[in-house]
């Protein structure tokens, strides 16, 4: 058997005209605010790719960079003035970030309203509790894909490693709200192997390079791969060691070009929804 490929790419493409589409109805242009601090170089690869993304869908996107020893006390600033700014529907602080910030402090310090990467406490409550917010844009990418390939959820048995707050843990909150059977595998799990065997669906976001084996995937079974390593040669590779896996799944995102620029698309559609409420229509 050979893997139906989800090509999150050409997706994501659809998803970002559709954006356009609807940024461009409105009588105003959403805006949206990427804080970067220090020089990390995915970082900035990351953060140039949601810009170009934002103003070829019809948002204005502001990128803010701040030097790697700037003062927490700085970014808690630029935070609250972005706050205030009639003009920024959507604020995005790229982790990780320098030692001497706490990533929670920052976040917290967003407006729930303008929080489109759904970080601050009260949308990972609002997620929790099933109610209305912002959501994660990585965990709502892999739901847009499985949506689009028409993977069955109801009952179905979904493994999500890693339990991450950006991925692993707001994905089995959505899997588990769309009436799957989740078991969220993390670092301590045993039978990593055995419990990914038992899954319809695998979603690898570990941060470990090629990490689920074609072994540990059931013949069929639905392969989603969050992860973006840098190998020492230079290759750009998953968590899933897509080779091995694609002989046994029924269907797998390739990385890149799988989930990643989903994620981006997600990005603006979540500053699309904030605008949207935030300006009252
Ligand atoms: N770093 C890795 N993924 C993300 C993300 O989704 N949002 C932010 N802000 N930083 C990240």
């Amino acid at each position: 058997m050979t893997a139906l490929v989800l090509d999150g790419k050409a997706l994501a493409a659809k998803l970002r005209a559709e954006i356009a589409r609807q940024a461009g109805a409105l009588p105003f242009t959403p805006g949206l605010a990427v804080v970067l601090v220090g020089d990390n170089p995915a970082s900035a690869v990351y953060v140039r790719n949601k810009e170009r993304a934002a103003l070829g869908s019809g948002i204005a996107a502001r990128t803010i960079r701040f030097p790697a020893d700037t003062p927490e006390t700085r970014l808690l600033a630029e935070i609250a003035a972005l706050n205030a700014d009639p003009a920024i529907d959507g604020i995005l602080v790229q982790m990780p970030l320098p030692a001497q910030i706490r990533a929670m402090a920052v976040i917290a310090a967003i407006d729930p309203e303008k929080d489109v990467d759904g970080f601050h406490p009260l949308n990972v409550g609002r997620l929790a509790l099933g109610l209305a917010g912002l959501v994660p844009c990585t965990p709502r990418a892999v739901m847009r894909l499985l949506d689009h390939a028409g993977v069955p959820l109801r009952g179905a048995r979904a493994a999500v490693l890693g339990r991450s707050h950006i991925v692993g843990r707001p994905m089995a909150m959505l899997l588990t709200a769309a009436d799957a059977t989740v078991t969220l595998l993390h670092s301590r799990s045993r039978d990593l192997a055995a419990e990914c065997q038992r899954a319809e669906i695998v979603i690898a976001a570990t941060g470990r390079a090629e990490m689920v084996r074609g072994a540990w995937i059931s013949p069929g079974a639905v392969v989603i791969d969050v992860g973006i390593n840098r190998l020492g040669d230079g290759r750009l590779v998953g968590d899933v060691a897509y080779a091995e896996c694609v002989g046994h799944a029924g269907a797998i995102t390739p990385v890149p070009g799988g989930v990643g620029p989903m994620t981006i698309a997600c990005l603006l559609e979540n500053t699309l929804i904030a605008a949207a409420k935030l300006r009252g229509r």
